[in-house]
Order: C-alpha cells, then sequence, then structure tokens
C-alpha cells in the first residue's frame, strides 16, 4: 500500500467500486482512461452499469480508443452510454451507433483534448483513471496506456483513481506526459527524436482533485489479432521490397524513418514482416505497440519505440509482463495528443501504415464505413499520421467477405483520406506508389498492381468507359457506386 498510495492522507480516500461510481450521475461528462482495450478503468465503469441496470442513467462517455473487457459492450447493453467519443471497436456499440442509439463522435485521436482544452466540448465533471500508483504529491502514474488520461483528470472537476496492483510498480519512469500550452502563442512541441522525453512520467494533479480511490487487481483483456497469414505475409513482401528500393535509390537508409503501424491484423503483420527484412535499428513513433514491436525488439531490429499504449496477445503479454524490466529501456508511452501530434509526425518524417476497408482506382480511401454508411471502427489516429507523414501507406486484402467484395472500388462510398494524403497502396497481388501520379495514371497503376484478378477488368472497363466522359478524374456518376448497390441486393459486388 505504500508503493501504490505514498501520500498517506490519501489511503482515506479508499472506497469500495459501487461507493465511486456513486460519484457519476445522469447526464454526466465522463472521461476514462483505456485505449486500444489497454489501461482502462473497469471496477467503477462495471459498477456504474450494474447500478444503471435497477437506477436508470446516461452519460457521455470519453476515452482514449476503445476499451477492454466488455465495457463498451456492457455499458452500451445497459445504456449508460448515450454518447461516445473519439473511438470504439466493440460489435454490441457498434450496432447500437449503427442504430441510432449511441450518438458516436469519430473524431482523429489527436484532437479530443484540443477541444476540450478550448471548451468547444464539454469538460469532463469526472474522470476515472487506472494507475499504477499514486506518488506523495498526488501524481497519476499511469499503467498500459496514457491516451487522453493526463487532460481527463487535468481538465475534470473530480477525478476517481482505479489503482491496479497487477501491473508492476516498474512501468513508473516508461511515461512521458506533456501537455502543450494554450493557442494561439504556444511553444513548439519539443519532440526531434522518438526517444525525446519532454515531460513528467506522472499526470500532475492537485492531490485534493482525486476524490475516491478502487483498487482492483486485473490485467488488460488480450488483443484479438490474427496470426500472419499468406496474404499478409505478401503484403508485408511488397513493403520491404519497396522500403529497399527506396534505401537503394538513397532517400533513406537501412535504418528506414520511424515507423507508425495501425491497428489490426494486417499492420501487426506487416511490422511482423520486418524481422525477416535487411533494415536495423529501426525505430517507431506510434500510437498503438502490438506484439509485432516486442518481437522486434527480441530480432534485435527495433531500437525504440514511442507510443500512446501496449495492446498485446494473451500469450505476449505474460512474456513481455515477467520481464518487463528487460523491455522497459525500449519504450515511452506518451499523451495521444502527442503521440499522434501532426506537428511532430510531419518533424519526424514518419513511414505511417494504417489499413484501409476499401479504396478507390484513384487513391481515396474509407477506413471507416462499410458500405459508406455502417460504422465498423473509426478513424482513429489514421489521419492524424496519414495527412503528416512522409511517405503514408495503406494495406489491405484485394478482397473481403471470401472474395464477395472487391477492396478496389471505382469510388470509395466513404472518404477518411483523400487522395491528397495516400502515397501508397498495397494489397497481397502488389503495391501502387502513387507520388507524383495524376488521377489519370494513378487509376492505371491502382487497377494494375493491387485489384484482385477477379475484379480487375470490371474496374478497367469502369475506368475506361469513364475517360469516355473526360474529365481530371473521369467518373460514369450513373455506375460510380454500382459495385456497392450490387453488394447490396445479391451479397456480392
Ligand atoms: N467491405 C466490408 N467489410 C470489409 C471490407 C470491405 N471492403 N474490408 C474488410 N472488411 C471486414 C472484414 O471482413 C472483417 O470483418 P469480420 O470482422 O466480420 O471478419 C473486418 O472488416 C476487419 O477487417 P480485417 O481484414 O480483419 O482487418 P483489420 O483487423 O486489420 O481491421 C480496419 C481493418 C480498417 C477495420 C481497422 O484497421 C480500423 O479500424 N482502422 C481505422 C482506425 C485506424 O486505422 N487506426 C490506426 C491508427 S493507430
Amino acid at each position: 500500500m505504500q508503493d501504490r498510495i505514498r501520500n498517506a492522507a490519501m489511503r482515506d480516500r479508499i472506497v469500495s467500486a459501487a461507493e465511486a461510481a456513486a460519484l457519476i450521475q445522469d447526464g454526466m461528462v465522463v472521461g476514462m482512461s483505456g485505449f486500444t482495450r489497454a489501461g482502462e478503468a473497469m471496477a467503477v465503469p462495471l459498477a456504474l452499469a450494474e447500478r444503471a441496470r435497477s437506477h436508470p442513467l446516461k452519460i457521455t462517455l470519453m476515452t482514449g480508443a476503445s476499451l477492454g473487457h466488455d465495457l463498451d459492450k456492457i455499458l452500451a447493453e445497459t445504456q449508460v452510454t448515450a454518447r461516445r467519443l473519439p473511438f470504439q471497436s466493440d460489435p454490441a456499440l457498434r450496432r447500437a451507433i449503427n442504430a441510432g442509439e449511441v450518438m458516436f463522435i469519430d473524431q482523429h485521436l489527436s484532437e479530443t483534448v484540443e477541444q476540450l482544452r478550448t471548451r468547444q466540448l464539454p469538460a469532463p465533471d469526472i474522470a476515472v483513471i487506472e494507475a499504477t500508483a499514486i506518488t506523495a504529491e498526488g501524481g497519476i502514474i499511469p499503467t498500459t496506456s496514457v491516451g487522453n488520461s493526463a487532460s481527463f483528470a487535468i481538465l475534470a472537476k473530480k477525478v476517481i483513481v482505479e489503482i491496479n496492483s497487477a501491473h508492476p510498480l516498474s512501468f513508473e519512469g516508461m511515461h512521458d506526459i506533456f501537455i502543450p500550452t494554450y493557442r494561439p502563442n504556444r511553444m513548439p512541441i519539443p519532440v526531434v527524436t522518438p526517444d525525446s522525453r519532454i515531460g513528467l512520467p506522472y499526470i500532475p494533479i492537485p492531490p485534493e482533485k482525486i476524490a475516491a480511490i478502487v483498487m482492483t487487481y486485473k490485467s488488460d483483456s488480450a488483443a484479438s489479432i490474427a496470426s500472419p497469414d499468406e496474404d499478409t505475409v505478401a503484403i508485408a513482401n511488397h513493403l520491404i521490397d519497396f522500403l529497399s528500393h527506396e534505401v537503394k535509390m538513397g532517400r533513406m537508409d537501412n535504418r528506414l524513418v520511424p515507423l507508425q503501424a495501425g491497428i489490426g491484423s494486417i499492420a501487426n503483420a506487416v511490422l511482423h514482416g520486418l524481422i525477416e527484412s535487411p533494415f536495423h535499428d529501426l525505430r517507431m513513433y506510434s500510437e498503438v505497440l502490438q506484439d509485432s514491436t516486442f518481437d522486434l525488439i527480441d530480432a534485435g531490429k527495433l531500437t525504440f519505440a514511442s507510443g500512446s499504449s501496449i495492446t498485446l496477445s494473451a500469450a505476449h503479454s505474460r512474456r513481455i509482463m515477467q520481464d518487463f524490466d528487460r523491455y522497459k529501456p525500449h519504450l515511452m508511452l506518451r499523451p495521444q495528443e502527442i503521440s499522434n501530434h501532426p506537428e511532430v509526425v510531419r518533424r519526424l518524417g514518419l513511414i505511417a501504415i494504417n489499413t484501409a476497408l476499401e479504396f478507390d482506382i484513384y487513391g481515396n480511401v474509407n477506413s471507416t464505413h462499410v458500405m459508406g454508411t455502417q460504422m465498423m471502427n473509426g478513424i482513429g489516429g489514421s489521419g492524424d499520421f496519414a495527412r503528416n507523414a512522409l511517405l503514408s501507406v495503406f494495406v489491405t486484402k484485394s478482397v473481403a467477405k471470401g472474395g464477395a467484395i472487391s477492396s478496389v472500388v471505382p469510388m470509395v462510398s466513404h472518404v477518411d483520406h483523400t487522395e491528397h494524403d495516400v502515397d501508397i497502396l498495397v494489397t497481397e497481388t502488389g503495391l501502387a506508389d502513387l507520388r507524383g501520379l495524376a488521377p489519370r495514371e494513378r487509376a492505371r497503376i491502382i487497377i494494375q498492381n493491387c485489384a484482385h484478378p477477379d475484379w480487375q477488368s470490371s474496374l478497367q472497363d469502369y475506368y475506361d468507359r469513364a475517360c469516355a466522359f473526360g474529365g481530371h478524374t473521369p467518373h460514369i456518376l450513373e455506375e460510380a457506386f454500382s459495385w456497392h448497390i450490387r453488394l447490396r441486393k445479391t451479397g456480392r459486388m
């Protein structure tokens, strides 16, 4: 207890989860820790959901990103979540969002706290933050994610801290909490390399703001990452060949430039592919550190990884947490506005690798909306990185749902990343380097290199007929969504 709550007077604030949850009232804005299933407070939200079964209440729930332990499911099913931002990935919450029952505000992950600070969004009434420990001064040492926790704690009127003693005390020192100064006279954010340490190892708040402390013992829920398969290995190989070419052209050396890799199985597999690559002394300036980050460290390929969360499969989590001191010198977790900050992403010159649901023959990318209407997860950090990276790469398999859906379409049904933000597209069939190409040149290379053979000739036919209408970006407006409409009617594009 002395190690976990170092300010003796604060130990009087230890209460049960139900007592802490009683501080949350109907209509409140609640900021909770948690980022891609890592570092979320669990006991208080579960107690809140339990209370809502007999005494209904609704809140606006803000987090860093998605929550683990089915919390988004439970809070959606008990109808506690009325509004949700900035990201989620839970099937039950997704259903409620797509049914119009939960209002979901899908934001660039670097932006939420900027909007909070400038009072464009209502400040959290209360923050619920998972911690490794509380320092003698009342500073909160986060756990496996930082996300938006620091700004939630700083801006909220009251803070509930869940101390999770399942996490090792050696997490202390892994975090770098830096909050930018207010605009318009903001100083530059002084991150100049992925390992720049610019802030404090804890979240600084006045101790009197901590209204309740709840003691817990839980592991993060495991990431459900599919293992690399033939297609994702092919995607990784195309990308590695391309990067080798960039090295040969003298645009970077064998250490590459710092890497960002998005969530999901494909991005994880691509990073995994770097283990067998000729590159070395790699660095990451990313958002989520997945299994592949640790495999690259083990392989001696990656020297440093900066992120906002550590999200691991069960097997990796067991292994890495047991031996955490060995990995700690290679890691740093930052607030998501810093890990994803456009200023820093542009300064460091990243290779950003994110996943598309579909892209079109001109290079516009849809990462969020199935059939242009059904929310999948959200844009997450992909836009923060894609617009500002040195090389913005989007990967996807060329077909989905057993080949019924082509991921390359005449016109995307929703645009998250415009053609202006997309440099490289990769599927298992090949890679399209779009840099310096006009739309008509892009279409030829995307169809030729990235489309699945089953759909290639139909795409070529669409493009050829579209050219008859002329234009800088030729389209047949009557047909642009005909592939999606056919899918809705027949189950196949
Ligand atoms: N139309 C319909 N469904 C499609 C599709 C398409 N064009 N392409 C893929 N899907 C479906 C897959 O079939 C799969 O469905 P299932 O869960 O029922 O099996 C699901 O989408 C996920 O696709 P998968 O191929 O497994 O990829 P993934 O796990 O790598 O996730 C995204 C892909 C796009 C959903 C995910 O990367 C994402 O949410 N991205 C946006 C946020 C982001 O990029 N953050 C990164 C910054 S760190």
